[in-house]
């Protein structure tokens, strides 16, 4: 089973996250800066960030807005915010939208708690693929 990890991250807190969910499937956390676009198929996707005043990054949006479903099998979302869930409902929307399998289950960490929820993440990342 194929499965990668994007995320776009500008102040680390997403980052982070998305690097215990990269260690707990095994893969790299790449961010979408970096590889603006999917190059193969992958059967699970793991798609994160966060809100700014209260929107998620265009540069997330752009990535999110560029996936096919006969890119991804299924996407599992997380985020990191103040309170805010918002990046995981426009997400799961522009995915669905399109066709892609997105889980209900997502990870949230606060802003404030991220170093404390790295194993969480883990431990979530290896139930979601099993
Ligand atoms: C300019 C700015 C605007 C933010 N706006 C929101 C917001 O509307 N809702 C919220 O819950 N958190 C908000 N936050 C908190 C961030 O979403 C939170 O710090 C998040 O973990 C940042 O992720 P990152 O470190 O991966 O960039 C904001 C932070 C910044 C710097």
């Amino acid at each position: 089973m194929k499965t990668a990890v994007r995320y776009y991250s500008k102040l680390g807190n997403t980052k982070r996250i998305a690097e215990a969910i990269a260690e707990g499937a095994g893969v790299k956390a790449v961010s979408v800066t970096e590889e603006p676009d999917l190059a193969e198929y992958v059967d699970v996707l793991f798609l994160g960030g966060a809100p700014y005043a209260n929107i998620m990054a265009p540069e997330l949006r752009a990535y999110a807005e560029k996936l096919s479903a006969d890119q991804v099998g299924r996407a599992i979302l997380f985020t990191t915010s103040n309170w805010s869930r918002r990046t995981v409902r426009a997400l799961k929307k522009e995915l669905r939208a399109k066709g892609i399998p997105v889980d209900e289950k997502y990870f949230y960490a606060h802003m404030t708690r991220i170093k404390a929820r790295t194993d969480a993440a883990k431990d979530f990342t290896r139930k979601m693929l099993e």
